[in-house]
């Protein structure tokens, strides 16, 4: 007959119920993240230029006059989360050189959201690089340009009466492009997030 299994010692049971609670809290803990998680859906914010067009448009002596307008659409699928724009610059990029540029009013964004920015970035005698001066000059007598366009801007999110610390957003929009003349035939293009 064998003998019966001797009695564990007092402090691994005490072992044994603090493994326990913590393996309680630590479920608890998961599920208070996925209910959390699964009541917010958080969403992608979707940002899309919707139109664009180019006016004022001189260039010389590589340097350019140009405004450029564009519609651009943020949209907010979630919720409930909503969002505050508390800065934003808008510029256009050519090559690697920034050729217009637009400081933006702040805005707040409610939970699904529509809202439409009317972007009209100005270049005021911008020197252009050699190369640059000479793509653009090209481009110009084809009728098309093609540039990106991108946002930097300060947010913060808001879920019921939280609020978020503020982080840095860029939307990046690339390529865009914009006809000089019939800008009715703007394709709309979607943009890239990067927090
Ligand atoms: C562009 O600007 C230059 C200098 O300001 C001017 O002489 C020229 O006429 C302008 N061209 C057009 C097409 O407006
Ligand atoms: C651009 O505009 C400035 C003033 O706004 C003017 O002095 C300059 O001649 C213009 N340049 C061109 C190339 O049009
Ligand atoms: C989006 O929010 C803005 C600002 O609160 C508001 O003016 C606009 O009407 C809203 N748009 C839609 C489609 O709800």
């Amino acid at each position: 007959m064998a003998n019966p299994p001797s009695q564990p010692p007092r402090h691994s049971k005490i072992l044994r119920y603090i493994a326990i609670v913590l393996l309680v809290l630590i479920v608890l803990v998961g599920l208070a993240v996925l209910i959390t998680w699964l009541i917010i859906k958080p969403k992608r914010f979707v940002y899309t230029i919707e139109e664009g067009s180019i006016k004022n448009y001189n260039l010389t002596k590589n340097h350019l006059n140009s405004t450029f307008e564009f519609a651009l659409r943020s949209y907010n699928p979630n919720s409930k989360i909503s969002i505050y724009y508390d800065s934003i610059e808008a510029s256009v990029e050519y090559d690697d050189q920034t050729i217009a540029f637009e400081v933006v009013d702040p805005f707040f964004q409610p939970h699904r959201n529509v809202t439409r920015l009317d972007l009209k970035l100005t270049s005021q005698y911008v020197p252009l690089s050699g190369s640059n001066s000479k793509d653009i000059a090209l481009e110009r007598s084809s009728g098309e340009i093609e540039i990106a366009v991108m946002l930097k801007a300060r947010i913060r999110y808001k879920v019921g009466m939280w609020k978020s610390k503020d982080r840095i957003l860029i939307i990046w929009c690339s390529p865009v492009r914009v006809r000089f003349s019939r800008p009715n035939n703007f394709e709309r293009t979607y943009c890239d997030t990067e927090l």
